[in-house]
């Protein structure tokens, strides 16, 4: 694992939209793996201010989301069609049908979870994986105690993804309960991960990632495993680790 240090929100964005940028560039028809959450919308600002400007082209690019809400698509304003659309892929040249996000409309949660799984195996594999961490540590949707041999699967949310992601909605009665995701295997696959983190309440979280064991209880553990993985975090979501840090080096606590 690499880990890097960002001063704040801002320094951590334009760091991980640099190292996108560098995948695009070497390889101008990468698979990446798109994340949702209030985590990548800096790191998507960036990428578009650069596109514009001239110094990305995306017209190759192939896009994979994910996860999305059962029950919600374009059309509804919480969906991660729309969060994704209305925060990155309207402003690229990204071709749309090479954009891929779980159908939230389709019921058949076996029938949606074997399409995705194709999806990705026909696009040959994702090169790069950027991905947020909720505060009880999953990726994806995979919540804790999800198996790590999961491909797309369909997840029942737990109460307190649910109450975090209640902020995006009217109420948490709103928040459906229910999502399709890639599951950890199929996150694992991926040739590199790139997780990005903000803020205090996710300083936990990261340090359990770390630091913690592996254990489908805190399921970004398992990126422990992985042999291409970089952690851009700011200063507050990795206070936890910079404080063990200080102890091993001043021998007690200050
Ligand atoms: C959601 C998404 C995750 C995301 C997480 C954290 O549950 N499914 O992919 O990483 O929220 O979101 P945020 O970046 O808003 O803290």
């Amino acid at each position: 694992m690499r880990i890097y240090q960002a001063k704040d929100y801002n320094d951590l964005s334009r760091k991980a939209a640099n190292i996108i940028s560098a995948q695009i560039i070497m390889k101008p028809n990468a698979v990446l793996g798109l994340a949702t959450g209030s985590s990548p919308i800096g790191t998507y600002k960036q990428l578009i201010e650069w596109y514009k400007k001239g110094d990305l082209d995306f017209s190759e690019i192939t896009t994979i989301n994910l996860d999305e809400y059962r029950g919600l698509g374009p059309d509804d304003a919480q969906s991660y069609y729309r969060f994704m659309h209305e925060n990155f892929l309207d402003h690229i040249n990204v071709n749309t049908n090479n954009t891929n996000i779980p159908n939230g409309l389709e019921m058949d949660s076996e029938k949606e979870c074997g399409r995705y799984n194709e999806v990705i195996a026909k696009s040959g594999g994702i090169d790069l994986q950027l991905l947020g961490i909720g505060l009880n540590g999953h990726i994806g949707f995979n919540e804790p105690g999800t198996t790590f041999d999961k491909e797309t699967h369909l997840v029942n949310l737990s109460e307190a993804t649910i109450k975090a992601n209640s902020r995006f909605f009217n109420s948490y009665e709103q928040v459906p309960t229910q999502a399709y995701s890639m599951g950890i295997k199929s996150i694992m696959q991926a040739k590199q991960i790139l997780l990005i983190a903000s803020g205090e309440n996710k300083a936990q979280a990261i340090y359990d990632t770390i630091c913690g064991p592996i254990t489908p209880m805190v399921p970004a553990s398992i990126l422990q495993l992985h042999n291409n993985v970089t952690i851009v975090a700011d200063t507050d979501a990795l206070s936890l680790i910079l404080k063990e840090h200080e102890i091993l080096k001043g021998g007690q606590l200050k």
